[in-house]
């Protein structure tokens, strides 16, 4: 969509696959879904260091509504929960400097059986623009698949007809994707920054896993579609969160003992580095409480945020797949001639639990400049200095882990013919 948004992937944090639909505010008050929860955590993202890196959206998901609207037709926030309503969080949000987004569904419910649009499209624009609405994010639970084509421009219509820029995340190629129907993309870029295209990710590798191999597998239908204004949303970045109550740690136990209780942090490193090779957005749904500092740093690898953000907006592709092994690519800024500069992603999906030596030239990664490229690996402190396209480069790659490097094409002036520090 060309509403002047959404440039670069969005960035900020989205309760839902953290905090879901708890709306238990009496007896888990400090994690049900209340104005406390997001004022909260608009104030972690200042004082944390996220938004000096970007992160801005401090989004609202399911079960912020009343059961009914109001008498007038209008949204009513949960009176209990958000006593002070939807404009006083969204100027608490925009007091530290970050932007406000609210979620709403196309059908006659949310998925979750709050009250959707139908019937209400522009009063429920103008109401969010009335509380200075910075996003949008519109589900397609208890609707029609096919009325989408239709249904999801509309609403965008209605957002742009209000005069205030929100940025417009629609779930209208997954819901028709459920549905069998293909999905009709050029339709989708024109009228959406970003929408999801595969199921809701959960806090597990497992699920980590099917993703990967949709973006993978569908790559050629879904890649050209990103670029700046309009992005694949391959979901949230999920929860990396310890456990604090003593109710929480039974659930940990419990969730232990079948294994799956969140991600590895071999596995958080490759969701991250995985999304950034993807452009997707970097949503956090993460208790910034309680997150632990090694996890937090994967969310602040400043490197890697830079390659989600190139400014090309080129999506990535997976370029290998072999025996658990695969290798993802994606071209960077900066552009030398006809040559891209790289970020490289190795990822070992095998499970014999060692780690995995991988070695390639960088010509067979289609690196091919002749001025080479200075590589560098984004979570550990290596320069592998400047390599030629003959150069095999050969990396470590944990089980269900990934190393991630940039290749830098260097300009002419340094390759030895103009850059002859000895004078010969
Ligand atoms: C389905 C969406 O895909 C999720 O991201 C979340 O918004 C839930 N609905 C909320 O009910």
């Amino acid at each position: 969509l060309e509403n002047g948004l959404a440039r670069t992937p969005p960035m900020g944090w989205l309760s839902w696959e953290r905090f879901r639909c708890n709306t238990d505010c009496e007896g888990d008050p400090d994690n049900c879904i209340s104005e406390n929860l997001f004022r909260t955590m608009a104030d972690l993202v200042v004082s944390e260091g996220y938004a000096a890196l970007g992160y801005e959206y401090i989004n609202v998901d399911d079960c912020w509504l009343e059961k009914s609207r109001g008498p007038r037709g209008e949204l009513v926030a949960d009176r209990k929960r958000f006593p002070r309503g939807m404009r006083s969080l969204s100027d608490y949000v925009h007091s530290k400097g970050l932007k406000f987004g609210i979620y709403e569904d196309y059908g006659n419910y949310t998925c979750a059986g709050y009250p959707g649009i139908i019937g209400y499209g522009r009063s429920d624009a103008q109401q969010f623009a009335d509380w200075n609405v910075d996003y949008v994010k519109l589900d397609g639970c208890y609707s029609l698949p096919l009325d989408m084509d239709h249904g999801y421009p509309e609403f965008g219509r209605q957002l742009n007809r209000t005069g205030r820029q929100m940025v417009y995340s629609c779930s209208w190629p997954v819901y028709q994707i459920y549905a069998g129907i293909n999905p009709n993309y050029s339709s989708i870029i024109e009228h959406c920054n970003l929408w999801r295209n595969y199921d809701d990710i959960q806090d597990s590798w497992a699920s980590l896993e099917t993703i990967i191999d949709y973006y993978g597998n569908n790559q050629d239908v879904i890649v050209p579609n990103a670029g700046p204004g309009h992005w694949n949303d391959p979901d949230m970045v999920t929860s990396h969160s310890i456990v604090q109550h003593f109710r929480c740690l039974m659930f940990f136990l419990r969730q232990l003992i079948i294994g799956n209780f969140g991600l590895s942090y071999e596995q958080s490193k490759t969701q991250f580095a995985l999304w950034a090779i993807m452009a997707a957005p970097l949503l956090m749904s993460v208790d910034l409480r309680t997150i632990r500092p090694e996890f937090k740093a994967i969310l602040q690898n400043q490197k890697i945020i830079a390659v989600d953000q190139d400014p090309l907006g080129i999506q990535g592709r997976r370029i290998y797949k072999h025996k658990g092994i695969e290798i993802w690519s994606r071209p960077i800024t900066p552009i030398y001639q006809t040559y891209y500069s790289y970020a490289v992603a190795f990822v070992n999906r095998r499970t014999d639990g060692t780690p995995s030596d991988v070695a390639v030239t960088l010509r067979e990664l289609g690196l091919q400049s002749p001025t080479g490229y200075r590589v560098e690996d984004l979570y550990e402190d290596v320069n592998y200095g400047v390599l030629s396209p003959n150069t095999k480069i050969k990396v470590k790659v944990n089980p269900s882990g990934v190393v991630i490097l940039s290749a830098h094409v260097q300009p002419e002036r340094i390759t030895r013919t103009t850059y002859n520090p000895l004078n010969y």
